[in-house]
Formats: structure tokens, sequence, C-alpha cells
């Protein structure tokens, strides 16, 4: 059976900054009690023309570039969001158009905060049947869109961004190791937005009364988040069967320093073995473990051969941990020395606009 590792990465932020001084002009907040209470110091927010799979695409090529890799090799593409460009198309299909990933099959996955650890788990066990040999696992949030900046209790928390993962199937040991995930949909109603799906389709009513923003019952997920991320990460070291000493480093959902320093805590490891950024980004949901793990391997904080866990919390309720043997670029067998993925860029507009002529020309000739 095949291993699935992590060969390439990538991450793509929106250029403008949102500080908690910015903030505290908005709603009646202060930096101090943000810094405090959160941890949080800025994020960055999606400007006019970044969308969801803007970030994301912008995050693949990265990817795929540090993998030696073109977008024609690609496989799969799950795109993971809580705020896609529509309802449908899924917002994969849209990173697969803007990549020119011609041969990739290509689906969102909803599982909120979580949905990194829920991709990654479904990315790798697609290469461990054999099914696919190059996955791109992309998190990409523009939830500013989604946020009732008058609503202080959440306005303060979510920043955008992206991040994807290059998995690549090798028969050398490492990577993706077991992954847990778990649900309980009774507490669905802590972290929604209640408007704009079939219960509550698009109305005045549902307009007038906000309900096409984030609803946080901030309190509870705060309460439900310190016990989880303790708790899948105990299970997925014993599936794996490794010892909490043998983790280099723990990626956790960036949501809030207070839930980290819990788990710290809970896990009795010292904080320094959590890799922390969301002073910088906010809560960037599905995109915040990806968007983390590509600043530790930058800052050299993770490397080849390290042992990991990420780890996640987020709104159905869901949860989840996978245990990772960090790898890097193998660049086998799928090399290629001329062509990289930038070279892709131009090539992937000029396709679309084709595809496009084309279509229009088809459409002409069989309508007549
Ligand atoms: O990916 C998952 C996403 N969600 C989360 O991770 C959320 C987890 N929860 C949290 O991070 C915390 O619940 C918050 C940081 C959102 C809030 O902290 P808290 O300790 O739960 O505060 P609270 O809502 O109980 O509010 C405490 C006080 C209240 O004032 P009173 O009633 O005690 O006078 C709030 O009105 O703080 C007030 N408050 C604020 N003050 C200044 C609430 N939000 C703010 C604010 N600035 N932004």
């Amino acid at each position: 059976m095949p291993y699935a590792h992590i060969t390439g990465w990538g991450m793509s932020i929106p250029q403008k900054v949102l500080t908690n001084d910015d903030l505290s002009k908005m709603v009646e907040t202060s930096d101090q009690w943000i810094q405090e209470m959160t941890g949080i110091r800025e994020r960055h927010i999606a400007g006019e023309s970044d969308t969801s799979a803007s970030l994301g695409a912008d995050a693949c090529f990265k990817a795929l570039k540090m993998a030696g890799l073109t977008p024609d090799d690609v496989d799969l593409i799950i795109c993971s969001t809580s705020s896609p460009e529509h309802i449908f198309p899924a917002t994969a299909c849209l990173i697969q158009d803007q990549l020119g990933a011609s041969k990739a099959g290509a689906f969102d996955l909803s599982a909120a905060c979580s949905g990194f650890i829920y991709a990654l788990q479904t990315g790798s066990q697609s290469i461990k049947v054999g099914d696919a040999k190059v996955v791109l696992v992309i998190g990409a949030e523009t939830l500013s869109r989604f946020v009732d900046w008058t609503d202080r209790n959440t306005c303060i928390l979510f920043g955008d961004g992206a991040g994807a993962f290059v998995l690549q199937a090798s028969e050398q040991p490492g990577g993706i190791q077991k992954g847990v995930i778990h649900s309980d949909g009774s507490g669905g109603d802590y972290l929604t937005i209640p408007a704009g799906g079939s219960a509550h389709p698009t109305s005045e009513a549902t307009l007038h009364s906000g309900k096409h923003f984030i609803h946080m019952n901030g309190k509870e997920v705060f309460r439900f988040a310190t016990r989880v991320l303790v708790q899948s990460t105990h299970e997925v070291l014993a599936k794996t069967g490794w010892k909490v000493e043998e983790l280099k480093m723990i990626i956790p959902h960036q949501a809030n320093k207070r839930i980290i320093d819990a788990a710290a805590r809970g896990l009795n490891l010292p904080i320094e073995q959590f890799y922390i950024n969301l002073d910088k980004y906010g809560n960037t949901s599905t995109a915040s473990i990806p968007i983390a793990a590509v600043e530790a391997a930058k800052n050299k904080k993770i490397n080849p051969g390290d042992k990991l866990v990420f780890v996640g919390f987020g709104a159905g309720l869901t949860w989840g941990a996978l245990a990772v043997e960090w790898s890097g670029p193998i660049n086998k067998p799928f090399e290629k020395h001329y062509i990289t993925a930038d070279w892709y860029k131009p090539w992937a507009m000029i396709r679309r606009i084709f595809k496009r002529i084309l279509r229009m020309i088809d459409s002409f000739l069989f309508d007549r």
C-alpha cells in the first residue's frame, strides 16, 4: 500500500491588514481586551478581487512548484471551505479551472474549522487505496464576507487566507499516518450561519434579521474546544502507537491562544511545542492549520522526519486529529525540469478563455 507524503505546501494571505486598533474604531472593544482574551493582534481581510478560489489557487501554485509538479499531474482536488464562492459549483472546481488541472476530479468538503483534518484524511485515503497519485488538499476562507462587523463577539476573531498541501504517493514509509475524526450535530447551533441554505432560504426577513452572518456561542465553543483538543490528540497517538514525548510539534487550529494554552496544560507539554501564529492572522478557520504548518516549515520549526499532530475543532460540531511524519519534495517519478507550476498560470488563463470560446461555438452550432 502506498504512503501519502506531504511533498509541497503553500499559503496565500490577502494584503489588507485589520488591526485590533482598527476594530476598536468599529465596535466597543480594545486591543488589550482582544489580545488578553484571544491572543490575536491583527488579521488579514480579503480585498475586492480576492475570493476563496483565488486564494486557494495561489496557494496551490506555490505548493505544486515546491513539489516539482505541474497542475497536469494532479488527480484530485479537495477544497475544504466554509466560505465557498457559491452553494454550487464547488470552489474546488473553480480552483481546478484556475490551475488548468485538466485531469483532476474536484470537490468541496464542509467541516468548518476541522475541515483541513477531514480533507487531509480523505485525500490520503485516495492515495493509500491507489485511486490517486497526486492530491491537492486546500483550506481556503474568506469568512470576513460573512462576519457581522457590528458584532464584537465574532468580528474580532476571524481572518482570511488559504493554505494548500500536495499529497503524493510513495512506497517510502512516512507521511500521513492515522487519523481520527468526530462530530456531534447536537451542538450545531453553537456556531452557524443560519440562513441562505434550504432550511432558511434568502428572504427579506432573513436579510433583516442578520441570519446570513456568523452566529456564535463563544463560551460553549470554548469549553468544547479545550476538551476535544486534548482528547483527540491522545486518541490519534494511541492509534498510531506514538508517545506524546516523540512529537516534535503540535499544529493546532488557531482559534484562541487561551484554548491552545489549556490544551498544552492538558497534554502536559510546554507551550513552545505548539505552533502558534494566530496573533498575525486571527482565526482563518479551515485554513489555519495549513497556514501554520507552512510557516512552521519556513521557519524550520518542523523538518522532514519530524513527528507531528495536526488537531482541529469547529462548527458542526466537528473535531479531529492526524498523526503526520513531515516529508518534503520527493520529485520522483513526477519530476519536471522544464515546465514549472508558474508556467501554468498564464497557460491556465489562456485555456480558460479558449474553453469558454469553444463552448460558445459548440452551443451556436448545436442550436442551429
Ligand atoms: O473556530 C472556532 C471559532 N470559535 C471560537 O474558537 C470561539 C471560542 N470562544 C472564545 O474565543 C471566547 O468565547 C471569546 C473570546 C469569543 C469571548 O470570551 P469569553 O470569555 O467567552 O467572553 P464573554 O463572551 O463571556 O464576554 C465577557 C465580557 C462580557 O461583558 P460582561 O457581560 O461581563 O460585562 C462581554 O460583553 O466581555 C465582553 N466582550 C467584549 N469586550 C470587549 C465580549 N466581546 C468583547 C469584545 N471587546 N470584543
